[in-house]
């Protein structure tokens, strides 16, 4: 059995240890806004983030999480109390098909923790492992942009 933090939860499942987190996440505990792209770590869509940091949970053992804080787009923000990175995501039209979306957003959601005024440069840095086919990256550098100053004013 294995015990970890999901959105501020405590919850244990006994699937395989090596079994991946995204799996879990879907599958065990159905939360589906996570998503599965290229099962290898290298387009990001499945992106959550663990103890804070943003992580690529297709290729991260379940037994890598035991007792640590995992957080996915669900524990980021609701459509009742949205995140300010997702308010800005709607405000700027940033989604197209919307299938890389969360992970943008939790990659986005950690580069502000750690650098609440991100240059382009640091944007493009932070965001290059999240890949999105419709290329929307101007639209997620802006709305990074305008939660940075959004953020600066209040
Ligand atoms: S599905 Fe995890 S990086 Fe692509
Ligand atoms: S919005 Fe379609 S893949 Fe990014």
């Amino acid at each position: 059995m294995i015990s970890f933090s999901l959105n501020g939860k405590t919850v244990t499942t006994d699937v395989p240890s090596e079994t991946p987190l995204l799996w879990v996440v879907r599958d065990v505990f159905q939360l589906k806004g996570s998503k599965f792209g290229c099962g290898v770590g290298l387009c990001g869509a499945c992106t959550m983030h663990v103890e804070g940091e943003a992580v690529r949970t297709c290729i991260l053992a379940i037994e890598d999480v035991a007792d640590k804080n995992v957080t996915t787009i669900e524990g980021l923000g609701t459509r009742e109390d949205p995140h300010p990175l997702q308010e800005s995501w709607v405000a700027q039209s940033v989604p197209q098909c919307g299938y890389c979306q969360s992970g943008q957003i939790m990659s986005a959601a950690a580069l502000l923790s750690q650098n609440p005024k991100p240059t382009d440069t640091d944007i493009d840095a932070a965001m290059k492992g999240n890949i999105c086919r419709c290329g929307t990256y101007g639209r997620i550098r802006q709305a990074i942009h305008a939660t940075a100053n959004a953020g600066e004013k209040s």
